[in-house]
């Protein structure tokens, strides 16, 4: 068994992020240990060394233009901001992806095998590219088969991500089958997404029907990770909800959108069920459910704030960290790489 997930350093982690992919990456680290002994009981597999893998997209990141100081910023913050969530450097390897060329190097290999009919199919590229499809970058273009050589490389059996990436997933399990049996070799184990039901989308504060997103011009829409308690308690307070008072469950909030929103956000950070906390309000107004919300926030939030304000004021810890994981990744991609240029013919 063996989990990896990417995630792009593109400026500030939000709620969204947070709850929808970060969270599920510490669960699946924390309960690794337990989860691997129960899997390698029931079938040994290439993975005797199970481990989780995480890392910052940055090749990626190149289909959106940055400054180069920007850039390096977004990496440090963000391996800041997945530490402070929970990522433990010592249990999970964590690195950058451009430290590790095998990244690139499977990815070039793979072009090979993926077709340009599936890519056309990917509704990221649909939405990202826009009306001017000519005008987009390449990278955008073939962005999937890099993230297929991520997930590849490392023979990933487990891929926690959110549920815009279900597609993406898709295609690197057709990439593998057909690497695997065009060139006539059991090389790429078929990953399984891992994506979370109850927190699959956290919508924005503003509009029930629009996802949190950093792409959001007002900032008003979002919960930041790094906003202060203040901040965040207003955002609460200044989301939108409607005059009705709350009902007795969660079902009953269908056609509420912001309502459920803010029900299911707090119903993620305390563990509690959505209609639990219906039931606990029932008959009260927004005015009385926000505040207690707005608490959760704050409670869950501060410690993660705290720990990352901390972590990014040393850069040079930041490095040490993403150096020794780079090296534990380049060591761990290594084999694969390697066949996967002896499967095509290729001298290295
Ligand atoms: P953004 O939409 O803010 O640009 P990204 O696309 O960079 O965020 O997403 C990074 C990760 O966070 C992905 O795994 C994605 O599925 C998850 N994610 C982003 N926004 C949300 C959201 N509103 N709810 C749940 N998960 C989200
Ligand atoms: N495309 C993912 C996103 O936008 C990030 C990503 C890159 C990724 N490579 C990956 C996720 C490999 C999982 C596995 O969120």
């Amino acid at each position: 068994m063996r989990v990896l997930s990417g995630i792009q350093p593109t400026g500030n982690l939000h709620l969204g992020n947070y709850l929808g992919a970060i969270r599920n990456w510490v669960k699946m680290q924390d309960e690794m240990p337990a989860m691997a002994a129960k899997a390698d009981m029931a079938k040994p597999d290439k993975n005797a060394d199970s481990q989780c893998f995480f890392f910052l997209a940055d090749m990626h990141s190149i289909t959106v233009h940055e400054e180069r100081a920007q850039r390096l910023k977004n990496v440090r913050e963000m391996a800041a901001a997945l530490i402070a969530a929970g990522i433990a450097p010592d249990r999970s390897v964590l690195f950058n992806q451009a430290r590790v060329p095998a990244h690139a190097e499977l990815a070039w290999l793979l072009n090979g095998t993926a077709r340009i009919g599936w890519l056309n199919r990917m509704t990221q590229f649909k939405d990202k590219a826009g009306k001017n499809r000519e005008g987009a970058s390449v990278g955008l273009f073939v962005y999937p088969v890099l993230q297929a050589a991520d997930v590849l490389l490392y023979q990933a059996t487990h891929v926690p991500v959110g549920e815009d990436q279900k597609q993406h997933l898709e295609l690197t399990r057709d990439v593998a089958t057909k690497f695997n049996t065009d060139f006539g070799v059991d090389l790429f184990t078929l990953p399984e997404p891992i994506i979370p039901k109850e927190t699959a989308r956290i919508m924005s504060l503003r509009d029930g029907s629009a996802k949190m997103s950093k792409s959001d011009p007002s900032d008003m829409s979002r919960i930041n990770l790094t906003d202060d308690d203040d901040a965040i308690s207003g955002k609460v307070r200044k989301a939108k909800t409607d005059p009705e008072p709350l009902p007795d469950t969660f079902e009953q909030l269908a056609g509420r959108p912001e309502a459920a929103n803010l029900v299911g956000i707090f119903a993620a950070l305390t563990g509690e069920k959505a209609d639990s906390i219906c039931a606990r309000f029932a008959g009260q107004g927004f005015g009385a459910f926000k505040p207690a919300l707005a608490e959760v926030l704050v409670e869950s939030l501060r410690p993660i704030r705290q720990r990352f304000e901390q972590l990014k004021a040393d850069d040079a810890a930041l490095d040490a960290i993403l150096l020794k994981g780079a090296a534990r990744a380049s060591a761990a991609a290594e084999p694969t790489l390697r066949a996967a240029y002896d499967a095509m013919g290729l001298m290295r």
